[in-house]
């Protein structure tokens, strides 16, 4: 089989080498990848970058290669109704419909949609107009939580701490419009405490296949502070998930949402992740609902992965993913996120990078802000690299990870030293 991944981060380099590993393929194209997506290797099979982004040209890219399957990792094409395209031309692809994809790309769907089918989130209003969200502020108080309604990559969320700070988000988002179209309108939702997880499944239209759960670390600096970030680093599983809280996140939160979407006559398919806070109490309420897999939590999830990837996704094509039973490494997976010189702002790019070992048992590097040029290994993003380790526990695995850390170079590299700080605490 010909698999085309659509992406270019961590994520993406993730679910190739995953599928690579499958005896059924011959060739995996990653659209358009990163400095380390192209290689070949004698356990795996070739995998190539095509150098195409519009959802159009992808879709005549796989009819002349006649590729088999398509697996798309970021949100931006799936809003844009690449999965719509592809099935329109008889091309099978997994993801969710434009409209479907709307669970992350418009919070007030998003919260309008849990609120109907009653999925536990946090209470909310919708915004147009900036005085009446000013109003709703001074009523509630703070700490409260300000959310441009459309896709603003990571910079449409804004937890304010002070009634300083939400007015502030207000004028930035619906007065100034600093964000455009997606900040046109605001979500205020109630602050919530606990303790965030990841929670991703993937969804044939009626069934549900859990993957295994992770956490990941928003904040750019050690002990969480700092700006937030895409992800710092992310390990899986998650202990903060018991079986118990595991299966009331499925009979609660995942399962009345693919109910919800069928009822509402629009029946999705593809991964969803659900951004879970679980308070002291173990009551767990949703946060966002992304439409694709997380980045960095796909890096150590695809590393756990040990059944055959490729025959999940045609099971998920032929709505059979309740006859899969997944197999997963024992062990822990713990990824660190290396990132460029002012990440999260503007990052450098161009900076050379030396020293990333050799792919082991126990120690995998997957690319993301990288790129060849004139046939070096150089920055091409904020988030450069995440390197993961694997080890019976948390610790082990966090000892491998920045093990492999510390023998890569380039100027300007930021990390964290304490990614997986929370599960070795309990
Ligand atoms: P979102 O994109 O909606 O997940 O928001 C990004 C981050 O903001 C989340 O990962 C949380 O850390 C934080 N956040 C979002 N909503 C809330 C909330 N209601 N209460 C507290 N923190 C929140
Ligand atoms: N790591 C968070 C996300 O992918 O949205």
């Amino acid at each position: 089989m010909k698999i085309l991944v659509v992406g270019s981060g961590g994520r993406e380099h993730a679910l190739a080498w995953q599928i690579a590993k499958s005896p059924k393929v011959q060739m995996v194209y990653v659209a358009p990848g990163n400095g380390g997506t192209p290689h070949e290797t004698k356990n795996l099979h070739g995998i190539t970058n095509i150098s195409i982004t519009d959802i159009n040209d992808l879709a005549q890219f796989s009819i002349d290669e006649k590729i088999d399957y398509t697996v798309v990792g970021p949100e931006k094409p799936l809003s844009e109704g690449i999965v719509d395209l592809f099935r329109s031309m008889g091309l099978k692809i997994f993801g969710p419909t434009k409209k479907a994809a709307q669970l992350e790309s418009s919070k007030d769907f998003a919260k309008a949609f849990m609120k109907r089918h009653a999925i536990p989130t946090a209470d909310y209003a919708t915004f147009h107009e900036a005085a009446a969200a000013h109003e709703y502020i001074e009523q509630k108080g703070a700490p409260i939580v300000i959310k441009a309604d459309g896709l603003a990559a990571g910079k449409g969320v804004v937890v304010a701490m002070t009634l300083e700070d939400a007015h502030q988000a207000v004028e930035m988002m619906l007065s100034d419009n600093q964000l455009g179209d997606a900040g046109a309108r605001v979500v205020i939702e109630e602050f919530l405490m606990g303790e965030e997880a990841s929670f991703i499944v993937m969804v044939d239209g009626k069934n549900i296949l859990a993957l295994a759960t992770s956490q990941d670390h928003k904040r750019l600096k050690d002990h969480d502070e700092g700006p937030n970030t895409g992800g710092m680093g992310a390990y899986s599983p998650a202990p903060v998930v018991t079986p118990e809280i595991h299966a009331k996140v499925l009979r609660e939160i995942i399962k009345p949402t693919v109910q919800g979407m069928e009822q509402d006559g629009i029946p999705y398919t593809g991964f969803l992740y659900a951004g879970l806070m679980i308070d002291a109490n173990k009551n767990v309420k949703t946060l966002e609902f992304n439409c694709r897999m997380g980045d960095p939590e796909t890096q150590p999830i695809m590393a756990r992965l040990k059944s055959d990837f490729v025959d999940v996704l045609i099971h998920a094509e032929r709505q059979s993913l309740d006859e899969v039973e997944l197999e997963w490494d024992h062990r822990v997976a713990l990824g660190v996120v290396m990132a460029s010189y002012n990440y999260p702002n503007t990052p450098r790019i161009g900076d050379e990078i030396s020293g990333i070992p050799q792919e082991n048992e126990s120690q995998v590097i997957f690319h993301a802000g990288t790129t060849l040029k004139d046939g070096k290994l150089v920055t091409n993003g904020g988030r450069v690299l995440c390197v993961v380790g694997l080890d019976g526990n948390v610790k082990g695995a966090q000892t491998r990870a920045y093990d492999a850390v510390s023998k890569i170079r380039f100027d300007g590299a930021q990390y964290r030293n304490d990614i997986g700080y929370r599960a070795i605490k309990k």
